[in-house]
Protein backbone atom coordinates (compact mmCIF):
# COMPACT_ATOMS: atom_id res chain seq x y z
CA UNK A 1 0.00 0.00 0.00
CA UNK A 2 1.33 3.51 -0.73
CA UNK A 3 2.32 5.67 2.16
CA UNK A 4 0.37 7.87 3.45
CA UNK A 5 1.48 11.28 5.28
CA UNK A 6 -0.11 11.82 8.32
CA UNK A 7 0.26 14.01 11.50
CA UNK A 8 -0.34 13.22 15.27
CA UNK A 9 -0.15 16.22 17.51
CA UNK A 10 1.98 18.21 15.21
CA UNK A 11 4.09 15.86 14.11
CA UNK A 12 4.05 14.26 10.60
CA UNK A 13 4.94 10.65 9.52
CA UNK A 14 3.48 7.77 7.72
CA UNK A 15 -0.11 7.12 8.83
CA UNK A 16 1.00 3.27 9.77
CA UNK A 17 3.79 4.74 12.11
CA UNK A 18 1.02 6.63 14.31
CA UNK A 19 0.20 4.91 17.48
CA UNK A 20 -2.53 6.44 19.67
CA UNK A 21 -3.54 5.79 23.33
CA UNK A 22 -6.64 3.53 23.99
CA UNK A 23 -7.54 6.36 26.59
CA UNK A 24 -7.92 8.82 23.94
CA UNK A 25 -11.75 10.35 24.46
CA UNK A 26 -12.19 9.92 20.67
CA UNK A 27 -11.88 6.49 20.85
CA UNK A 28 -13.83 6.02 24.24
CA UNK A 29 -16.23 9.26 23.91
CA UNK A 30 -16.12 10.03 20.51
CA UNK A 31 -15.74 13.19 22.02
CA UNK A 32 -14.02 14.95 19.09
CA UNK A 33 -14.90 17.03 15.71
CA UNK A 34 -13.51 16.88 12.19
CA UNK A 35 -13.22 18.05 8.83
CA UNK A 36 -13.02 16.72 5.28
CA UNK A 37 -11.19 19.53 3.24
CA UNK A 38 -11.60 18.56 -0.49
CA UNK A 39 -7.82 19.17 -2.73
CA UNK A 40 -8.05 20.08 -6.19
CA UNK A 41 -5.50 20.24 -8.96
CA UNK A 42 -3.07 20.65 -5.46
CA UNK A 43 -5.11 23.41 -4.31
CA UNK A 44 -7.60 23.07 -1.11
CA UNK A 45 -11.40 24.12 -2.44
CA UNK A 46 -13.06 26.59 -0.24
CA UNK A 47 -10.47 26.47 2.60
CA UNK A 48 -11.38 29.39 4.54
CA UNK A 49 -15.06 27.60 5.11
CA UNK A 50 -14.08 24.63 6.20
CA UNK A 51 -11.17 25.78 8.65
CA UNK A 52 -14.28 28.04 10.33
CA UNK A 53 -16.45 25.29 10.33
CA UNK A 54 -13.98 23.29 12.45
CA UNK A 55 -13.47 26.33 14.81
CA UNK A 56 -17.01 26.17 15.28
CA UNK A 57 -17.30 22.39 16.15
CA UNK A 58 -14.83 23.16 18.52
CA UNK A 59 -15.75 25.91 20.07
CA UNK A 60 -19.17 23.85 20.33
CA UNK A 61 -17.39 21.40 22.19
CA UNK A 62 -15.68 23.99 24.27
CA UNK A 63 -12.21 22.56 23.02
CA UNK A 64 -9.84 25.31 22.79
CA UNK A 65 -7.25 25.05 19.86
CA UNK A 66 -4.71 27.37 17.67
CA UNK A 67 -6.43 27.14 14.48
CA UNK A 68 -3.37 29.13 12.89
CA UNK A 69 -0.93 26.04 13.10
CA UNK A 70 -4.02 23.49 12.48
CA UNK A 71 -4.94 25.60 9.00
CA UNK A 72 -0.65 25.40 8.57
CA UNK A 73 -0.93 21.50 9.08
CA UNK A 74 -3.92 20.73 6.79
CA UNK A 75 -1.75 22.82 4.08
CA UNK A 76 1.24 21.10 4.52
CA UNK A 77 -0.53 17.76 4.43
CA UNK A 78 -1.48 18.51 1.26
CA UNK A 79 1.65 19.69 0.10
CA UNK A 80 3.54 16.97 1.34
CA UNK A 81 1.40 14.27 -0.19
CA UNK A 82 2.23 15.93 -3.75
CA UNK A 83 -1.08 14.33 -5.24
CA UNK A 84 -2.84 16.18 -7.41
CA UNK A 85 -6.77 15.43 -6.14
CA UNK A 86 -7.84 14.44 -2.97
CA UNK A 87 -8.69 14.99 0.99
CA UNK A 88 -7.28 15.66 4.20
CA UNK A 89 -9.33 14.27 7.02
CA UNK A 90 -8.60 16.02 10.16
CA UNK A 91 -9.55 15.30 13.57
CA UNK A 92 -9.40 16.94 16.99
CA UNK A 93 -10.49 15.40 20.37
CA UNK A 94 -10.77 16.83 23.32
CA UNK A 95 -7.32 15.05 24.77
CA UNK A 96 -6.58 11.92 26.42
CA UNK A 97 -7.84 10.96 29.86
CA UNK A 98 -5.79 9.50 32.77
CA UNK A 99 -8.52 6.85 33.34
CA UNK A 100 -11.66 7.07 31.47
CA UNK A 101 -14.13 9.39 32.71
CA UNK A 102 -17.39 11.29 31.04
CA UNK A 103 -16.76 14.70 33.27
CA UNK A 104 -13.13 15.70 31.90
CA UNK A 105 -10.34 17.50 33.48
CA UNK A 106 -10.34 20.83 31.84
CA UNK A 107 -6.43 20.79 31.86
CA UNK A 108 -6.14 18.11 29.19
CA UNK A 109 -4.63 19.29 25.78
CA UNK A 110 -6.21 18.46 23.04
CA UNK A 111 -4.96 15.72 20.25
CA UNK A 112 -4.67 16.40 16.86
CA UNK A 113 -5.33 14.04 13.98
CA UNK A 114 -4.51 13.96 10.25
CA UNK A 115 -3.62 12.54 6.65
CA UNK A 116 -3.94 13.40 3.17
CA UNK A 117 -5.41 10.57 0.40
CA UNK A 118 -6.08 10.85 -3.31
CA UNK A 119 -9.19 11.06 -4.24
CA UNK A 120 -11.17 10.87 -7.84
CA UNK A 121 -14.15 13.53 -8.13
CA UNK A 122 -15.69 11.93 -11.15
CA UNK A 123 -19.38 11.97 -10.78
CA UNK A 124 -20.94 9.28 -9.64
CA UNK A 125 -24.52 7.68 -9.36
CA UNK A 126 -26.59 6.76 -6.49
CA UNK A 127 -29.25 4.36 -5.48
CA UNK A 128 -30.00 5.30 -1.94
CA UNK A 129 -32.94 4.17 0.89
CA UNK A 130 -34.97 6.55 2.61
CA UNK A 131 -35.06 5.79 6.32
CA UNK A 132 -35.89 7.54 9.80
CA UNK A 133 -33.10 9.81 10.89
CA UNK A 134 -32.29 8.19 14.36
CA UNK A 135 -29.28 10.58 15.37
CA UNK A 136 -28.67 13.12 18.01
CA UNK A 137 -30.12 16.38 18.12
CA UNK A 138 -26.89 18.61 17.03
CA UNK A 139 -25.68 16.93 13.89
CA UNK A 140 -25.17 20.59 12.93
CA UNK A 141 -21.54 19.94 15.03
CA UNK A 142 -19.31 17.99 12.94
CA UNK A 143 -18.99 15.26 15.50
CA UNK A 144 -17.22 11.91 14.77
CA UNK A 145 -20.38 10.27 16.53
CA UNK A 146 -21.57 9.16 13.79
CA UNK A 147 -23.05 5.92 14.86
CA UNK A 148 -26.81 7.19 13.62
CA UNK A 149 -25.53 7.38 10.33
CA UNK A 150 -23.44 4.49 9.95
CA UNK A 151 -25.68 2.39 11.02
CA UNK A 152 -28.52 3.32 8.08
CA UNK A 153 -25.92 3.48 5.93
CA UNK A 154 -24.56 -0.19 6.61
CA UNK A 155 -27.91 -0.98 6.99
CA UNK A 156 -29.32 0.27 3.34
CA UNK A 157 -26.03 -1.67 2.03
CA UNK A 158 -28.07 -4.80 2.18
CA UNK A 159 -30.43 -3.37 -0.42
CA UNK A 160 -27.42 -2.19 -2.65
CA UNK A 161 -27.45 1.50 -1.65
CA UNK A 162 -24.41 3.01 -1.05
CA UNK A 163 -26.51 6.17 0.48
CA UNK A 164 -29.59 7.18 2.32
CA UNK A 165 -32.19 9.79 2.82
CA UNK A 166 -33.07 10.35 6.08
CA UNK A 167 -36.05 11.78 7.73
CA UNK A 168 -37.00 12.95 10.69
CA UNK A 169 -40.96 12.67 10.94
CA UNK A 170 -41.85 12.57 8.07
CA UNK A 171 -39.43 15.89 6.90
CA UNK A 172 -36.39 15.52 5.24
CA UNK A 173 -32.89 16.16 7.01
CA UNK A 174 -30.07 14.90 4.69
CA UNK A 175 -27.92 12.06 3.36
CA UNK A 176 -25.97 9.70 5.96
CA UNK A 177 -23.08 11.50 4.64
CA UNK A 178 -24.23 14.46 2.49
CA UNK A 179 -26.72 16.95 2.34
CA UNK A 180 -29.38 16.78 0.16
CA UNK A 181 -31.26 18.80 -2.79
CA UNK A 182 -34.35 17.86 -5.52
CA UNK A 183 -35.60 19.66 -8.21
CA UNK A 184 -39.58 19.65 -9.81
CA UNK A 185 -39.53 20.73 -13.48
CA UNK A 186 -38.63 24.54 -12.68
CA UNK A 187 -37.57 24.68 -9.17
CA UNK A 188 -34.65 23.71 -6.45
CA UNK A 189 -35.26 22.75 -3.40
CA UNK A 190 -32.96 22.10 -0.23
CA UNK A 191 -33.94 21.40 3.62
CA UNK A 192 -32.90 24.68 5.62
CA UNK A 193 -29.87 24.29 8.17
CA UNK A 194 -31.18 23.76 11.37
CA UNK A 195 -29.42 21.49 14.47
CA UNK A 196 -30.23 18.26 12.77
CA UNK A 197 -28.23 18.98 9.39
CA UNK A 198 -25.08 19.23 9.12
CA UNK A 199 -24.09 23.00 7.28
CA UNK A 200 -22.36 20.89 3.75
CA UNK A 201 -20.20 23.28 2.43
CA UNK A 202 -20.66 22.12 -0.45
CA UNK A 203 -24.48 22.71 -0.16
CA UNK A 204 -23.76 26.37 0.48
CA UNK A 205 -21.02 26.41 -2.69
CA UNK A 206 -23.67 25.45 -4.95
CA UNK A 207 -26.29 27.64 -3.55
CA UNK A 208 -24.19 30.51 -3.83
CA UNK A 209 -23.71 29.42 -7.61
CA UNK A 210 -27.45 28.56 -8.18
CA UNK A 211 -28.42 32.18 -6.63
CA UNK A 212 -25.19 34.19 -9.15
CA UNK A 213 -27.11 32.41 -12.22
CA UNK A 214 -30.47 33.22 -10.94
CA UNK A 215 -32.05 29.53 -10.95
CA UNK A 216 -35.07 29.24 -9.13
CA UNK A 217 -34.54 28.34 -5.36
CA UNK A 218 -36.01 27.82 -2.12
CA UNK A 219 -34.78 26.43 1.38
CA UNK A 220 -37.54 25.35 3.97
CA UNK A 221 -38.89 22.06 5.47
CA UNK A 222 -39.65 19.44 2.95
CA UNK A 223 -41.67 16.28 3.42
CA UNK A 224 -41.33 12.63 2.40
CA UNK A 225 -43.97 13.39 -0.23
CA UNK A 226 -42.77 16.25 -1.58
CA UNK A 227 -39.55 14.44 -2.08
CA UNK A 228 -40.97 11.88 -4.03
CA UNK A 229 -42.49 14.07 -6.75
CA UNK A 230 -39.24 15.50 -7.13
CA UNK A 231 -38.12 14.98 -10.77
CA UNK A 232 -34.38 15.04 -9.78
CA UNK A 233 -32.83 14.55 -6.36
CA UNK A 234 -29.27 14.87 -5.70
CA UNK A 235 -26.86 14.70 -2.70
CA UNK A 236 -23.69 17.05 -2.09
CA UNK A 237 -20.28 16.67 -0.06
CA UNK A 238 -16.73 17.55 -0.27
CA UNK A 239 -16.02 13.93 -1.58
CA UNK A 240 -19.11 13.34 -3.69
CA UNK A 241 -19.61 16.75 -5.38
CA UNK A 242 -22.36 16.84 -6.97
CA UNK A 243 -23.68 12.85 -7.36
CA UNK A 244 -27.52 12.39 -8.70
CA UNK A 245 -29.50 9.67 -7.66
CA UNK A 246 -31.01 7.87 -9.77
CA UNK A 247 -33.38 5.42 -7.36
CA UNK A 248 -34.56 5.66 -4.05
CA UNK A 249 -35.34 1.96 -3.75
CA UNK A 250 -38.19 2.36 -1.12
CA UNK A 251 -39.88 5.57 -2.53
CA UNK A 252 -41.96 5.65 -4.97
CA UNK A 253 -40.82 8.81 -7.51
CA UNK A 254 -40.56 9.70 -11.10
CA UNK A 255 -36.99 10.86 -11.67
CA UNK A 256 -35.78 11.50 -14.80
CA UNK A 257 -31.79 11.08 -15.11
CA UNK A 258 -29.89 13.87 -16.05
CA UNK A 259 -32.84 16.36 -15.70
CA UNK A 260 -31.87 19.93 -16.74
CA UNK A 261 -31.65 21.36 -13.31
CA UNK A 262 -29.49 18.74 -12.23
CA UNK A 263 -27.03 18.99 -15.06
CA UNK A 264 -27.18 22.95 -14.78
CA UNK A 265 -26.11 22.71 -11.42
CA UNK A 266 -23.37 19.87 -11.78
CA UNK A 267 -21.89 22.69 -14.89
CA UNK A 268 -21.76 25.75 -12.71
CA UNK A 269 -20.41 23.70 -9.84
CA UNK A 270 -17.74 21.67 -11.45
CA UNK A 271 -16.89 24.67 -13.72
CA UNK A 272 -16.19 26.48 -10.50
CA UNK A 273 -14.81 24.16 -8.31
CA UNK A 274 -13.60 21.00 -10.29
CA UNK A 275 -11.91 21.86 -13.12
N1 LIG B 1 -19.27 14.23 5.15
N2 LIG B 1 -23.99 15.90 6.00
C1 LIG B 1 -23.26 14.92 6.58
C2 LIG B 1 -23.90 14.09 7.63
C3 LIG B 1 -21.93 14.70 6.19
O1 LIG B 1 -21.21 13.73 6.79
C4 LIG B 1 -21.38 15.50 5.15
C5 LIG B 1 -19.97 15.31 4.67
C6 LIG B 1 -22.18 16.49 4.56
C7 LIG B 1 -21.66 17.38 3.46
O2 LIG B 1 -20.77 18.35 3.96
P1 LIG B 1 -19.62 18.95 3.07
O3 LIG B 1 -20.23 19.44 1.81
O4 LIG B 1 -19.07 20.06 3.88
O5 LIG B 1 -18.61 17.86 2.79
C8 LIG B 1 -23.47 16.67 5.02
C9 LIG B 1 -17.87 14.04 4.91
C10 LIG B 1 -17.45 14.20 3.49
C11 LIG B 1 -17.43 12.74 5.55
O6 LIG B 1 -17.86 12.51 6.67
O7 LIG B 1 -16.62 12.00 4.98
Amino acid sequence: MKKIHAVYNGSFSNLEEIKISPLSRAYTFSDSVYEVIPFYNFLPIAFKKHISRLNNSCNALSISINIDIISSEIISLIKKSNLKNGYVYYQISRGIDTLRSHIYDDSLDEETFGYAVEHNFNSQKLRVSLCEDVRWQRCDIKSTSLLGNVLSMNHAKKDGCSEVIMHKSSFITEGGASNIFFATDDCIYTPSLANNILPGITRQLLIEEIQKIGLKFEEGDYSVEELSNAKSIWLTSSTKGLAQVTEVVNLKTNLIENHKLFLECEKIFNKKYLS
